[in-house]
């Protein structure tokens, strides 16, 4: 089947017609002919490659009630996403090959994107003993992320280990950087808000603690390490320094993490809830000129989806977490395009070539030229929209940007050449 995407401006740059064949790009260019080609009018979109988040809860095996690989692809789809990784926080626990084949399988099965599974670094994610690294990274599923995401693997001799493992199988150990002597029964942000809110603080040293640390551990070792969902001005330093040094870091921010504030707290809304916390403005900031400088290598998501009974409850009974894949690349435009942070092709290295390098994804992060595999989204970045978290695709509706106006629509998204999304709507 070929397709003809005509108009289209790749990177944002000069319009061009997109001939795709084959699953692949077969021709770019001025005035290209249909030739009897399935015509998409792509007239004022900017054509980006198809993102790839590093970090995506889709809750299944376990959690049917909150997400399932279905419909956790097709909030991905919709959200310009043509690979995400499903983190290892699943009942049962994807610390063994067999969960990790199901999970790969159940995505193949929705066929709306790549599902990678990340697998678990310790068994059952309790920080005591590894998990079959090995047998993961051989199975079908190919895993190459390790993270026990949710519980940071708190035990330095233990991340030891993990990297020297994960080194040997051309992996990477994503952390969730959190000490967790430092945030027992931690609410929010640690400052003069939480004490006036009398909620437990999450100090910031909690999470630095842990990065310094890891860092300090890769470069022993030579392993790769990822940094996942970084939240404060003093990782970002961290990181810079290890990266000057030639520690082999990479790290992640989110899109609630280069938006909002603990000043959402105030609210006592536990759609606010998440770890790690909210925080200050001036993390804010640091966090974008990370990302703009490269210090952050690539925004994940961090797609947290929960059931009704475990997010509408009480601050300190609600379970963390919140809704990302579908607002990701609005919230990028509001935070780093707009304000001339970054450009489009500086998004398509933070959403989908560096990410996909840090996944060791094939057929992912590719330049959207000929001979590649046409996996891309189309964006109207000018369209400005409300946000209503019942019409969000997702199982859950725990979106922190529920009445907003955000900026960017994804138009279409293409797998390998076929449309997943199209007119803004899933194709399956
Ligand atoms: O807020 C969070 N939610 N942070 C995590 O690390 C885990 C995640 C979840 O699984 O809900
Ligand atoms: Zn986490």
């Amino acid at each position: 089947m070929s397709l003809l995407i005509t108009n289209a401006r790749p990177y944002g740059e000069d319009a061009v017609d997109i001939r795709i064949e084959d699953g692949r790009i077969a021709a770019i260019g001025p005035g290209l002919e249909a030739d009897g080609a399935q015509v998409v009018d792509a007239a004022g979109l900017v054509a980006l490659p198809g993102l790839v988040d590093l970090h995506t809860h889709l809750r299944e095996p376990g959690r049917e009630d909150a997400e399932t690989v279905e419909t956790g692809s097709r909030a991905a789809a919709l959200g310009g996403f043509t690979a995400v990784h499903a983190m290892a926080n699943t009942d049962p626990v994807a610390d063994t090959a067999g969960v990790v084949e199901q999970v790969w399988r159940l995505g193949q099965e929705a066929g709306l994107v790549d599902v990678v599974p990340v697998g678990a670094v310790t068994v059952g994610l309790r920080g005591e003993r590894l998990a079959e690294l090995g047998a993961m990274a051989d199975s079908a599923a190919r895993v190459r992320v390790f993270s026990d995401d949710g519980h940071c693997v708190a035990d330095p001799a233990l991340m030891r280990r993990a990297l020297e493992y994960v080194k040997a199988l051309d992996g990477v150990v994503a952390q969730h950087a959190e000490e967790p002597r430092l945030t027992v029964g931690a609410q929010m942000n640690e400052g003069d808000r939480s004490a006036r809110l009398g909620l437990v603080g999450w100090p910031a040293a909690a999470e630095e603690a842990v990065i310094a640390r890891d860092v300090l551990l890769a470069g022993h070792v030579g392993a790769r390490l990822h940094v996942c969902h970084v939240s404060t001005a003093g990782s970002v330093d961290i990181l810079r320094w290890a990266k000057s040094r030639g520690v082999q870091v990479t790290a992640e921010v989110t899109p609630h993490h280069l938006l909002l504030t603990d000043e959402c707290a105030e609210t006592y809304d536990p759609v606010f809830k998440v770890n790690p916390p909210l925080r200050s403005d001036a993390d804010v900031q640091a966090l974008r000129a990370g990302l703009a400088d490269g210090t952050i290598d690539a925004v994940a998501t961090d797609h947290a989806p929960h059931a009704v009974e475990d997010k509408e409850s009480e601050w300190a009974s609600a379970r963390p977490g919140m809704l990302g894949l579908e607002q990701a690349l609005s919230i990028v435009v509001q935070t780093m395009v707009e304000p001339g942070l970054l450009d489009w092709r500086g998004v398509a290295d933070r959403m989908s070539v560096r990410p996909a390098a840090i996944g060791r994804l094939d057929g992912h992060g590719r330049p959207l030229a000929v001979g590649e595999p046409a996996s891309l989204l189309l964006l109207d970045p000018t369209h400005r929209a409300t946000v209503d978290p019942a019409a969000l695709a997702s199982r859950s509706r725990n979106s922190p940007y529920a009445g907003r106006e955000l900026p960017g629509r994804v138009v279409a998204t293409f797998l390998r050449g076929t449309a997943t999304v199209l007119d803004g709507k899933a194709q399956k």
